[in-house]
């Protein structure tokens, strides 16, 4: 025997069971959005490269070392798997001119991949719901999709995830920031480890977000990027805070929430569970006006987040959530030649009156057939053998109540008995 193939490192098959609760994940999800006027896109699963390098950033950690770039062998072109969707969803509404004369409110699904070391929370794939506004200015925006974020929390069932909270400024403070912050390491720089020697002239503010706990002093007391924004920007992230605080949504200021990705000003937020271990971020995003123009679009503000789905079905299973076990409403057993042909039409004829059915398929007897409907948690079994075929008949047997007997009915009228039954103990319930 050959020897079996394996899934790719940190790549995860979802297997029935585990589906479920995504596909239990994705309906409260759409029906979230759709609350919220947003609409669907999908965007490939591969980009050319220069977007990600532009969009990202060349000096963070995605594409520094977690890209799944390639060169295509057939034309030369630099390719990379999608680590994130946004720059893809800006590709799209540059490309598209979505964005041109009107707002847009956008989201996606989908596997996004990333080159890390895989652990409980981490993969190579791991899979989003992203959602992009584009055209917005005010922090009226901001706030509701942090808004959208509670609900949704809400809808899931979950609690304990909470809100941090911060901004960055605009591109200039930015930069007078960065300068201060440099100075202040290089006063320092016999404490520095090596990673933050290396960031310190290229991206210092990355620094802050160092998990080495020898550095945590020296960025507690470095200096804060909101004593360098001005009054405009102070005007948008209050703006942001009075509708939360209105709303009564809890959050942290967080001074040293920066994020991984450079296309981000103004607002930053992460959504933070501590039921999850290290990887607790359910939730992230923020604002990203210079992205459009950036990637060659007309300038267009726009504010946005992504979640971790993986780690939300984590968060629901921990939290006790089930979805519903799927049970077909008719099981069809069947046995011989005349049975098995009319059995096909018995099936498609229940479907047609929208009803669940599982066709036994692979023969064997009767009572093997029977457990196989018992275990499959059907409410009924229709029992079809020759006798009943010849007189296109058909047994009808509750498997979920005792005491009823089974009966035999015309082919034509299952349906009516079955849908009769099934709303009958829908009222009762
Ligand atoms: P991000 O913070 O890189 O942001 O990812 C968003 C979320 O994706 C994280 O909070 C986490 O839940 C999940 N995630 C990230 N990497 C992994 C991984 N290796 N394994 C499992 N889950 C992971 C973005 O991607 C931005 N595009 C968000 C955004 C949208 N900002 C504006 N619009």
């Amino acid at each position: 025997m050959s020897q079996a193939l394996q899934a790719v490192r940190g790549m995860n098959d979802i297997l029935p069971d585990e589906a479920a609760f995504w596909e239990l994940f994705e309906e409260t999800v759409r029906d979230w959005l759709k609350g919220y006027g947003y609409r669907p896109i999908r965007m490939p699963v591969v980009e050319p490269t220069p977007l990600f390098k532009r969009a990202i950033g060349e000096v963070t950690d995605i594409v520094e070392k977690e890209m799944y770039s390639f060169v295509d062998g057939l034309n030369g072109e630099a390719l990379t798997l999608r680590p994130e969707g946004t720059a893809g969803c800006v590709r799209a509404v540059i490309e598209h001119s979505l964005a041109a004369r009107q707002t847009q409110r956008l989201y996606y699904f989908g596997p996004m991949f990333r080159h890390e070391r895989p652990q409980k929370g981490r993969y190579r794939q791991f899979h989003q719901v992203g959602v992009e506004a584009f055209g917005f200015a005010g922090p009226d925006i901001d706030a509701e999709l942090i808004l959208m974020g509670a609900r949704l929390w809400a809808d899931l069932g979950l609690d304990g995830i909470e809100l941090q909270l911060n901004s960055l400024g605009q591109p200039d403070e930015r930069a007078q920031h960065r300068a201060a912050l440099i100075d202040y390491f290089l006063a320092h720089a016999d404490q520095l480890d090596e990673d933050a020697k290396r960031r310190l002239h290229t991206n210092p503010l990355r620094i802050l977000d160092s998990k080495n706990p020898a550095l945590q002093e020296l960025c507690g007391k470095a200096p804060k990027l909101i004593d360098y924004l001005g009054a405009e920007s102070l005007a948008h992230f209050e703006g942001v805070q009075r509708v939360l605080r209105d709303a009564g949504l809890p959050f942290t200021i967080n001074p040293r929430l920066v994020r991984g990705l450079d296309y981000y000003n103004l607002t930053v937020f992460e959504w933070v569970t501590d039921k999850l271990g290290a990887q607790g971020t359910v939730c992230a995003g923020g604002r990203y006006d210079g992205l459009v123009e950036q990637l060659g679009g007309k300038p267009t503000p726009a504010c946005g987040f992504a979640m971790g789905i993986e780690r939300l079905i984590a968060l629901i299973k921990e939290s006790g959530g089930e979805p519903a076990a799927p049970a077909p409403d008719v099981y069809l057993v069947h046995q011989g030649e005349a049975a098995s042909r009319l059995a096909f039409r018995v099936a498609e004829g229940l479907r047609d009156q929208g009803l669940d059915v599982l066709l036994h398929c692979g023969g064997g007897s009767f009572k093997s057939q029977m457990k196989k409907a018992d275990g499959s948690g059907a409410a009924f079994a229709v029992i079809i053998g020759d006798d009943e075929a010849a007189t296109g008949e058909a047994q009808l047997k509750n498997l979920r109540q005792d005491g009823i007997a089974q009966r035999k009915l015309k082919v034509d009228e299952l349906a009516e008995a079955i849908i009769g039954y099934l709303i009958d103990s829908d009222e009762e319930e």
